[in-house]
């Protein structure tokens, strides 16, 4: 284990021995799922030496670790960005953190301007794959062969399995899921209509500022990854109006009993598929 992650762990570990089995990221504005936690510790981002701390509104800082039922479960509430200045080792540096304390199933969440014209404001959409050539890859620098390969296999970023879960979860819940390609640029700046116009041409269904570089990184670990965004605004030139940071955690307060339900109840269905 590297160093810094093995510094970071050894600290929690003088806090608490709960070893978590599903990791999950909460996105802008969406940090209210916290609450659905039995929290058995949490452990403050500042309590951890280096350990990347948000600089955005909305970004609360902190691990949460408890049960979701049954489910031993590590949140991360407030996560960085890469356009916050961040090195892509340094941002990633916590998924690195909760794989190495136990987990084994990575769920990343995060608030996207939609492209594909069926998607709407406040819509859910299960990401199925992503695009990561306009972001910084985060293994570029030595391997640790103790992680992973040199040379990960994507086939499968989005776990099939999980994926036929969340689908299952949302009829059953009656709320309506989309499913599309994401893809992350840096930020911090919105796309332009031209830029938009270019990612749609490439396929692009979802647009934002994470998750690609996340799940590199835990699909490197041998990591089973979902990740679901939530459309917080329709992405620029699609809709006319101009897109601002308040839409996104505007959007997220409308979305958030779906969002809690969805994420809760796949979860929960999660328990059969861990070891
Ligand atoms: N573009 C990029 N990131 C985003 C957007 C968007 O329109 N909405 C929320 N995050």
């Amino acid at each position: 284990m590297n160093a810094k992650v093995e510094e970071m762990v050894s600290i929690i570990r003088s806090k608490t021995d709960f070893v978590p089995k599903v990791a999950l990221t909460l996105g802008s504005g969406l940090g209210n799922f916290a609450d659905e936690i039995d929290v058995v510790c949490e452990v403050p981002y500042a309590e951890l030496p280096d350990f990347p701390v948000s600089t955005v509104e909305g970004h609360d800082g902190r691990f949460i670790m408890g049960y979701l039922d049954q489910v031993p479960i590590i949140c991360m509430k407030g996560r960085v960005h890469l356009y916050e200045g961040y090195t892509r080792y340094k941002t990633v540096l916590p998924i690195r953190v909760m794989r190495a304390l136990g987990a084994q199933i990575l769920f990343l969440t995060n608030a996207a301007g939609g492209i594909n014209e069926r998607f709407y404001p406040g819509a859910l959409a299960m990401i199925t794959d992503h695009i990561s050539i306009f972001a910084p890859n985060p293994l570029i620098g030595p391997n640790d062969d103790d992680e992973g390969v040199r040379f990960p296999d994507m086939t499968n970023a989005y776990d099939s399995d999980l994926r036929s879960i969340i689908r299952e979860v949302a009829a059953r819940e009656n709320i309506d899921l989309q499913e599309g390609i994401y893809l992350q640029l840096t930020g911090p700046s919105f796309e332009t209509p031209a830029e938009i116009r270019m990612l749609k041409s490439l396929g692009v269904d979802l647009v934002g500022m994470s998750t690609v570089i996340e799940n590199i990184v835990a699909n490197h670990m041998g990591m089973r990854v979902c990740a679901l965004s939530l459309v917080s605004n329709m992405a620029a030139g699609i809709s006319k109006s101009p897109l601002s940071h308040q839409e996104v955690q505007e959007a997220a307060a409308k979305a958030s009993v779906r969002f809690t339900t969805l994420v809760r109840e796949s979860i929960r269905a999660f328990a059969d598929h861990l070891s």
